[in-house]
């Protein structure tokens, strides 16, 4: 679920970082959220200044964004690379020496399945964050998007690894959140995840997962605004 803290400010110290990261004739991945909007927003004043980048969206909202700001968008299936992608979170494993130091939860948004896709295959994955995602170990529930005619014996599954999965409703619509993939999400609380590695793993092995929403291995850095500066995670 999306952290309620943090502030504005520090979302768009940490977009801002990254978003400087971005190189001249380079494809970006574009993650989603409120962060990674900023992110967004300059690398579209960047562009209009000259740089040449493509962009490739993670989802319909980042698409949106960028056209708005003239980012010129390409797609995974055009590239040869993808130089730099940039995303958001909602709880990020700040625990130097631990095995999951760096490891994510996602899926907020819901997402995380496009997400995943591009971040995963971006040379550098740049996290962008405000304190309020930072824990020492991940405990909140894992979104896992599921084909919708698969809900129920996913959800089955869940529990036999020992969750507890509740079908994310839709805020103003009647019925469930249904994804930019036309999917459904399971929202699945394990308590206290010691080992986000081997859940992932379990997680992805279900029949009618598509996606879920742990991170683990995947990002080389997490920018953190702060409220006066950004500081530097690199792993
Ligand atoms: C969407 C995501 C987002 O990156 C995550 O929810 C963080 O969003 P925000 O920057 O608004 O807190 O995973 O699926």
């Amino acid at each position: 679920m999306k952290t309620q803290g943090g502030s504005d400010a520090a979302k768009r110290r940490a977009g801002r970082r990254a978003a400087a990261d971005v190189e001249d004739g380079s494809v970006v991945g574009l993650g989603t959220g409120s962060t990674t909007a900023h992110a967004i927003e300059a690398v579209g004043e960047a562009v209009a200044d000259g740089l040449d980048v493509r962009g490739i969206p993670t989802s319909f909202q980042s698409r949106r964004l960028a056209l708005a700001v003239g980012i010129p968008l390409t797609d995974l299936d055009a590239v040869d690379r993808i130089d730099l992608a940039i995303d958001g979170a909602d709880r990020v494993v700040d625990a130097p020496g631990a095995d999951a130091h760096g490891a994510l939860l996602k899926g907020g948004g819901a997402a995380h399945a496009r997400e995943k896709l591009v971040d995963a295959a971006a040379d550098r994955f740049v996290v962008v964050a405000d304190p309020s995602k930072l824990v020492d170990a991940l405990g909140a529930p894992v979104p896992v998007e599921v084909l919708p005619a698969a809900h129920t014996v996913v959800a089955d599954r869940v529990r036999d690894l020992g969750g507890d999965p509740e079908l994310r409703a839709a805020d103003r619509k009647d019925g469930p959140v249904v994804t930019d993939n036309g999917n459904l999400v399971l929202d699945c609380d394990f308590g206290s995840i010691d080992d986000p590695a081997a859940l992932a793993a379990d997680l992805s092995a279900i029949p009618g997962v598509l996606e879920h929403g742990l991170f683990v291995d995947l990002a080389d850095a997490t920018y953190v605004g702060t409220d006066d500066g950004v500081e530097v995670r690199e792993y």
